[in-house]
């Protein structure tokens, strides 16, 4: 149980910034258990009362927890004076404290997780918890079990320390293409290394994976986030696209630490 200020619990629930709840109080659109109120400093419990606005039930959730596919060209902050954030694809009410829990770059798609659990992002975010990330990426370059090996030990990346040790799947590997001239003349047949990897990493440095390519001669050129400890992207988001973790997911969450 909760018992708070109806004008924090309007804010909260979405309904507008603080000053804007005041007015919808003061202009007779806020019911509490169907009467009508006029004072906002009033106070109300989240769990008992039933708080309408317009005749429309509100929902107080003192967490909230969305799964978004983070598309390119969004960064993962709460505010931007130049890019669009990735709060601000979350259109649905919600809550004015949320945040990313952790980064993903500008050019990065892929799973990113919104909340206003501070703890739970603390934890999950910690040095020290090494919760698994797992990325799905295109490589200009050829990926080898070398490059494997060299992941699994740990790679300078020019930081204090080298990263820990990395978990490389190779998917694709370095394929040969013919191309011909614009005429159709001429065949050159070039090779083409291009490789699709997956990668799993339980530090969050700032570029870390591509700065981990770059140290052994490659780039990356694509990158996607595919989990994150035990929760998956919902491959039936497309990028922009969000819901609200389930509850199970919720719990699955909050027992990604090791
Ligand atoms: N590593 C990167 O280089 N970029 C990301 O967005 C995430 C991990």
């Amino acid at each position: 149980m909760a018992v708070i200020r109806l004008d924090k619990f309007l804010a909260d629930a979405g309904a507008g910034t603080r000053s804007a709840v005041k007015a919808l109080v003061r202009q007779g659109r806020v019911t509490i258990n169907d009467k009508f109120v006029k004072k906002s400093d009033i106070k109300v419990d989240t769990d008992r009362d039933i708080i309408c606005l317009d005749g429309k039930e509100l929902t107080y959730n003192e967490y909230e927890y969305f799964m978004l596919n983070k598309p390119k060209g969004v960064v993962s902050a709460t505010t931007d004076a130049k890019d669009k954030t990735v709060v601000e694809l979350i259109t649905e009410n919600k809550r004015r404290d949320l945040f990313p829990i952790g980064r993903l770059d500008k050019d990065t798609e892929g799973l990113l997780i919104l909340s206003n659990d501070g703890k739970l992002a603390n934890v999950l975010l910690s040095p020290n918890k090494h919760v698994d990330k797992r990325y799905f990426a295109i490589i200009d370059g050829i990926v080898s079990e070398d490059t494997v090996n060299a992941f699994n030990e740990g790679i300078d990346i020019g930081d204090d320390k080298p990263t820990l040790p990395a978990r490389l799947i190779i998917r694709k590997a370095g394929t040969e293409e013919a191309s011909k001239t614009e005429d159709n003349i001429d065949k050159i047949k070039i090779l083409h290394g291009i490789s699709e990897i997956e990668i799993i990493i339980t530090e969050g440095r700032y570029h870390q994976i591509k700065r981990m390519f770059e140290a052994v001669g490659m780039k990356v050129t694509y990158l996607k986030r595919l989990s994150m400890g035990n929760i998956k992207l919902d491959e039936g988001l497309k990028p922009g696209e969000y819901r609200r973790l389930t509850e199970e997911e919720i719990n699955l969450l909050k027992n990604s630490l090791d």
